[in-house]
C-alpha cells in the first residue's frame, strides 16, 4: 500500500525521494540510507541521502517562501491547513502501513495515530485563527515620567524557518505538531524525518503537497544523520529547532545551536506513585495501559512504579495477571506488544534487564526475547542500585520499587535526570495535590496514567527532559515573538472644553 496511488510521485525505483521547491527529487549524491522493518530485521525501504548543496538550497528557497507566506491572509493559511487534514484522513491506510512496517506500530493504533494528527491539525488551523488574530494595545501614562502620547501596538509575527526533527515513534503525530502551529502562524518548515519512520513522514508530507502549499515553504529532506546532522542542525538559516527525540541527541544540539528557540521532548522516566489508599485495579489497569502500550516505546510510558509496602502485594499480582492475557507478536495481527524499534533498543533493555536480575531483582515472568520482539515483564524488589531504576528502557519492561512513605517516592521521581510526567493514586484529592505539588516533572496526572493527549494540552518536560513547552497554544506561541510598533503623537494632545 505504500509508495502506491497517489504516493508513487515519492518514489524512484524503490528509491524514495526528498522534497524540495514543491517536487519529489532524488539526491545527485547517489547515496541511500536503509530503513529497517523492525519484524522480520530485513531492509524494506531505502530514502534518498542529500547533500550539503541541496540542503542549502533547500533553506534559501523556504527563506523565500516563508516571506510571501506570513503575507497570505490567515484565513487562507487556515484554509490550506484544513485541506491537508481531509487529504490525510483519505489516504489514512496507506499512511497506516508504512506505520505498520518501518516503526512495528499496532495497526489500529496506526490508524489512529493518523486520524489524530488530522484532527490536531484542525484544531491547530482554529487556534492559530483565534491567537494570531489577536494583539495588544498600551498607552504611554501608566509609567512614571509619560505623557499620553505613545501608543503601543504589540501582535505576534512568525520566526522565519523552523526545523522540524520528529522521533520514530510518532513519525506522523509529532511532525504534524510541529508543521501545524509554524505553517499557521506565517513560518515555512525544513523537515528532517527519523530513519525509522522517514517513510511515513513522507508520506505525511505528500499530503501537504497534495493540498498546493507554495513551492519552498515546506521541505523534507532525508540525510545520513552521521554526516550531515549537524550541518542541518547549525545552518544559519534555522530560526528555530523542534525537536523529540532522544536525550543525549537533544542536548547536544541544544550545545551547538545559534542562539535560537529551541522546543526540545526528550524522554522521560514517569513515575507511578500509589499509595496505600489507592485504588488498586485502577493502578494496575494503568501500568498496563500506560506501560506496555506500543511496547512501552512512548516518552510518556510508565516506566517506573514506586508502590507503597502496604499494597505492593496485590498490585504486583493483579499485574502479573494481566501480563499473563497480552498477546505477543507482529504489528499487522494488532499484538499488544510487539517488535521494539531496533536491534540495538532490545540490546539495550536487555541489558538493563540482567543488570536487574544480577543485583537481585525479581522478575515476575520468563525474560523471553525473539529477535526485538520482548516478552512483557514487570520487575519486582527493584532497588536504587540498579540501572532500571533510573534509565528509560523504551521497552515492555516496568521496574517496581516497594517504598515506605510517600516522601521517598516524591524523593525518587525528583531525583531522576528526567522530568517529564508523573502520576500518583491516591483516594485522598489533598494528598494527589500535595504529591503533585511536589512532584518535579511538567505534568502530574492524577489517577491516570501519564499521556500527552488530548493535543492541546500544555506538555513539557525538566531537567533532561526539555525545553519550553507543547501543546497546540503554546507551540504557537513559541514559533512566533512580538512585534510592537509605537505611535508617537504630537505634542500637546487635544484639550476637550
Ligand atoms: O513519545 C512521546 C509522545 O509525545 C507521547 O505521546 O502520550 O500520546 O503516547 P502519547
Amino acid at each position: 500500500m505504500a509508495g502506491t496511488g497517489v504516493f508513487k510521485a515519492c518514489l524512484d525505483g524503490d528509491v524514495y525521494k526528498y522534497y524540495a521547491d514543491g517536487d519529489w527529487k532524488m539526491s545527485s549524491s547517489g547515496k541511500t540510507v536503509s530503513v529497517t522493518n523492525p519484524t522480520t530485521g530485513k531492509p524494506i525501504y531505502k530514502v534518498t541521502a542529500c547533500t550539503q548543496d541541496e540542503i542549502n538550497k533547500v533553506f534559501q528557497s523556504a527563506k523565500a517562501a516563508q516571506k510571501l507566506w506570513a503575507k497570505t491572509p490567515l484565513y487562507k493559511r487556515a484554509e490550506m491547513l484544513h485541506k491537508v487534514s481531509v487529504i490525510m484522513k483519505e489516504h489514512k491506510a496507506p499512511l497506516a502501513d508504512c506505520l505498520v512496517k518501518e516503526v512495528a506500530k499496532p495497526a489500529k493504533d496506526a490508524v489512529t495515530e493518523v486520524v489524530r494528527s488530522g484532527d490536531l491539525i484542525d484544531y491547530t488551523a482554529e487556534e492559530g485563527i483565534r491567537i494570531m488574530s489577536e494583539g495588544k494595545f498600551l498607552v504611554s501614562d501608566p509609567f512614571p515620567g509619560n505623557e499620553r502620547n505613545k501608543l503601543c501596538l504589540s501582535s505576534k509575527v512568525p520566526l522565519g524557518v523552523i526545523l522540524a526533527i520528529p522521533p520514530f515513534n510518532y513519525p506522523i503525530n509529532l511532525s504534524v505538531s510541529k508543521i501545524g502551529p509554524a505553517l499557521i502562524t506565517g513560518n515555512s518548515v525544513v523537515i528532517k524525518p527519523p530513519t525509522q519512520g522517514a517513510v511515513s513522514t513522507i508520506h505525511m508530507m505528500h499530503c501537504f503537497h497534495l493540498a498546493g502549499f507554495p513551492k519552498g515553504l515546506i521541505s523534507c529532506v532525508t540525510i545520513k544523520v552521521s554526516e550531515l546532522g549537524d550541518f542541518l542542525t547549525t545552518h544559519p538559516a534555522v530560526n528555530c529547532i523542534s525537536f523529540t527525540g532522544g536525550c543525549d541527541t537533544g542536548i547536544a544540539i541544544s550545545k551547538k545551536a545559534n542562539m535560537i528557540p529551541l522546543q526540545m521532548e526528550l524522554g522521560g522516566k514517569d513515575t507511578m506513585l500509589v499509595l496505600d489508599d489507592a485504588d488498586v485495579e485502577s493502578a494496575a489497569v494503568n501500568i498496563m495501559k500506560g506501560g506496555f502500550a506500543f511496547s512501552g516505546q512512548r516518552c510518556t510510558a510508565v516506566k517506573v512504579v514506586l508502590a507503597m509496602e502496604s499494597i505492593a502485594d496485590a498490585l504486583v499480582s493483579k499485574v502479573n495477571a494481566k501480563v499473563a492475557k497480552l498477546s505477543v507478536g507482529p504489528p499487522e495481527n494488532d499484538c499488544d506488544i510487539v517488535p521494539v524499534v531496533s536491534e540495538s533498543s532490545a540490546n539495550f533493555i536487555e541489558g538493563l534487564v540482567m543488570d536487574a536480575k544480577q543485583k537481585g531483582a525479581k522478575l515476575c515472568q520468563e525474560w523471553k526475547r525473539e529477535g526485538n520482539l520482548i516478552w512483557p515483564l514487570l520487575i519486582d524488589h527493584v532497588k536504587p542500585d540498579m540501572r532500571i531504576a533510573w534509565e528509560e528502557p523504551f521497552g515492555p519492561v516496568i521496574p517496581v520499587l516497594r517504598i515506605k512513605t510517600a516522601e521517598e517516592g516524591i524523593n525518587h521521581c525528583n531525583s531522576s535526570r528526567y522530568g517529564l510526567q508523573g502520576c500518583v493514586f491516591t483516594k485522598d484529592v489533598n494528598k494527589a495535590m500535595l504529591v503533585s505539588d511536589a512532584m518535579e516533572t511538567g505534568t502530574v496526572q492524577i489517577n491516570a496514567a501519564p499521556a500527552r493527549g488530548p493535543d492541546h494540552f500544555p506538555f513539557q518536560g525538566i531537567r533532561d527532559s526539555g525545553i519550553g513547552s507543547q501543546g497546540v497554544t503554546n507551540s504557537i506561541n513559541m514559533m512566533t515573538k512580538i512585534k510592537t510598533t509605537v505611535i508617537n503623537l504630537p505634542q500637546p494632545s487635544y484639550t476637550m472644553a
